[in-house]
């Protein structure tokens, strides 16, 4: 008998669907279709030869322990450089304080795990990142959509959502992904002091910060709470839960990521991590610890700045160029992503298909919004697609659009420029 599987997963299941853009990437990866859908870095800077030197030193000089069982907490070394590198941002903490991990991701996974029974409230960014969306929904979440503008999400809206009692606030403050927006330094002072007050714990998703390519940089949520609770021989026990990534910076495919957080809260993610994968893959934890010791990061994230800087500003300046009137975007100051805004007539998900036939990719608005969605948004990368890709890819981005809004027109003017 076949047994209809269907009706045998868990309750949890029933909100968890595929996440639209790993779908649609599937869909783009068509010769000749420019995708601005993904998050990915540009391939050609992976440092490929950087890993090549590391994975051989690590093989030769201590390959036995690699390849063995580690420590779920992450491998020491790696966990001392993330100490140092918090250090230096003026939070002290100590190992304690650190868990590594396999990806970002895992870290949204892990602290949903610890803190939410089935209909909790997580009180989200509109729009927030999606696949924080499908990791809380594994939970069984309910949201609390909190309302953005171009300084990040409101303060009235964030009293509003900290008074319906979410268990935790889940932010990515800098260079939001998908919005491209920051979070201002006075936003982050109320954030932080207005979620102590209510008791609310913080989860801050920051894989961007390191990719600023204007402005100054500004202290992350874990580095303001560290400065508003701790005394100076103190490590951090505050109210914020941060979760970094190796991912924009090195690689994506190494799967590499910490959180630091209060000790409480990393003892138990050690737990619930222990049911899980039992240890981040030890190797790939030595192999970059091997590059990174010795400044290769920041010599890399420097070269990245001048090419992610330089994508951003000709996609900016192919959008003034080639949309038509009525479509609106943010300008980011650094990251991966910015969002699109198109007049209200359009829906965002229905034109994608027009803009595959003519070979360009986006990612729709809606799956980024736990609450009421607006369909006339889109999410545009601009990172992974090459410099002439972006001019050409937006050019007939703007065809689609211009086609959307005033197809008569569009027909004539096609005819008339055709010989
Ligand atoms: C805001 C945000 N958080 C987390 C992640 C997950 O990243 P990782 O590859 O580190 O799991 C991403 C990836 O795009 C992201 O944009």
């Amino acid at each position: 008998m076949d047994i209809p599987w269907e009706e045998r997963f868990a309750c949890r299941m029933e909100g968890v669907t595929s996440s639209a853009i790993r779908e649609l990437l599937k869909a783009v990866q068509q010769p000749g279709v420019i995708s601005f859908g993904g998050g990915m870095p540009a391939s050609e800077l992976l440092p490929a030869e950087a890993v090549r030197e590391a994975s051989h030193r690590v093989l030769t000089e201590r390959g036995h322990y690699a390849l063995q069982y580690g420590l779920t907490e992450g491998y020491p070394p790696l966990q001392a450089w993330i100490i140092e590198y918090m250090a230096r941002q003026g939070i002290i903490i100590d190992e304690s304080n650190v868990l590594i991990i396999s990806g970002g991701q895992q870290g949204l996974d892990l602290t949903a795990r610890l803190l939410l029974n089935p209909g909790d409230r997580v009180a989200v960014e509109s729009p927030t990142f999606l696949g924080a969306l499908q990791a809380f929904n594994a939970y069984q979440a309910a949201y609390v959509p909190m309302p953005m503008d171009d300084e990040g999400l409101e303060i009235e809206s964030l009293e509003a959502a900290l008074a319906a009692g979410p268990c935790f606030v889940y932010t990515i403050p800098t260079f939001q992904n998908p919005s491209g927006v920051t979070l201002s330094q006075e936003r982050r002072q109320a954030l932080v002091e207005l979620a102590a007050r209510a008791g609310v714990p913080i989860l801050e998703d920051d894989p961007y910060s390191q990719l600023r390519y204007e402005g100054e940089h500004l202290p992350s949520l874990l580095a303001v709470d560290a400065s508003r609770c701790q005394s100076a021989s103190d490590v951090y026990q505050g109210n914020v839960i941060h979760v970094g990534s190796f991912s924009k910076l090195l690689g994506p495919g190494l799967r590499l990521g910490w959180v630091v957080a209060p000790a409480v809260v990393i003892r138990r993610m050690v737990q619930a991590k222990q049911g899980i994968d039992v240890h981040t893959n030890l190797y790939t934890q030595m192999v970059v610890h091997e590059m990174i010791q010795d400044g290769f990061l920041e010599q890399h994230v420097a070269r990245l700045r001048v090419v992610y800087r330089e994508r951003r500003d000709l996609m900016l300046a192919a959008m003034a160029r080639y949309f038509p009137p009525g479509v609106s975007w943010t300008r980011p100051q650094g990251g991966l992503f910015l969002w699109v805004t198109l007049p209200p007539s359009l829906n965002a998900g229905e034109l994608l298909g027009e803009a595959l036939c003519h070979q360009v990719a986006f990612v729709p608005g809606t799956p980024f919004y736990a609450g009421e969605c607006s369909p006339h948004t889109l999410r545009l990368n601009f990172s992974y697609p090459r410099p002439e890709q972006i001019e050409t890819g937006i050019q007939r981005l703007g065809e689609v659009l211009a086609q959307a809004l005033e197809p008569a027109v569009f027909a004539i003017e096609h005819e008339i420029a055709s010989p």
